[in-house]
């Protein structure tokens, strides 16, 4: 795994490289979300959703705790969301077990309160709020992302 870095400065950039990146996802990958309340993790996943040729509309998944995106390509995408997830029982209620893992992309937000349930391959993506509308993005991956530049 390295370590990839960039910088955004608007939502939209961010949905930009959110982008590249789902087009280069593929089932069976992992991307566990850190970053506090507003720091665009579901405004990445729109992105993802499009790279990966998706058609749906992300929302948030606060109150559903899971969507599932599946319009449009091969490959589903599991948005999930931990905030309220507070040990494995809970964790089992949000259909985490219940999905063909290797068949899907899982975007985990919150996935700090899942840490001990992620896979081992487990990409870990941190959006950080340097300001109003900026926001420095990691992600520990492959070399799959290495030539993405926003
Ligand atoms: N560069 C940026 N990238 C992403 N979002 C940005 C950026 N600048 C401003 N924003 C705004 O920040 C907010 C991010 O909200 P979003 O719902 O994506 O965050 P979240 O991390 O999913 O929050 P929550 O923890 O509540 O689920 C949006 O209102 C978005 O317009
Ligand atoms: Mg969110």
């Amino acid at each position: 795994m390295q370590t990839f870095r960039w910088t955004t400065h608007s939502p939209e950039e961010t949905i930009a490289l959110a982008r590249q990146i789902g087009a280069r996802l593929h089932a069976g990958d992992v991307l566990a979300y850190r970053g506090g309340l507003g720091a665009g993790k579901t405004t990445f996943t729109r992105g993802i959703a499009e790279g990966m040729g998706l058609d749906d509309l992300v929302t948030s998944p606060t109150f559903a705790l899971v969507h599932e995106y599946t319009q449009g390509a091969a490959t589903p995408l599991i948005h999930f969301d931990m905030y309220r997830i507070m040990d494995e029982e809970e964790l089992e209620t949000t259909g985490f077990y219940d999905y063909p893992q290797t068949e899907c992309v899982f975007a985990v937000e919150w996935s700090e309160n899942i840490a001990s349930a992620l896979p081992e391959d487990t990409m870990t993506l941190t959006l950080t709020r340097t300001g109003d509308a900026d926001r420095e993005i990691t992600l520990q991956g492959d070399e799959r992302f290495a030539d993405i530049g926003t």
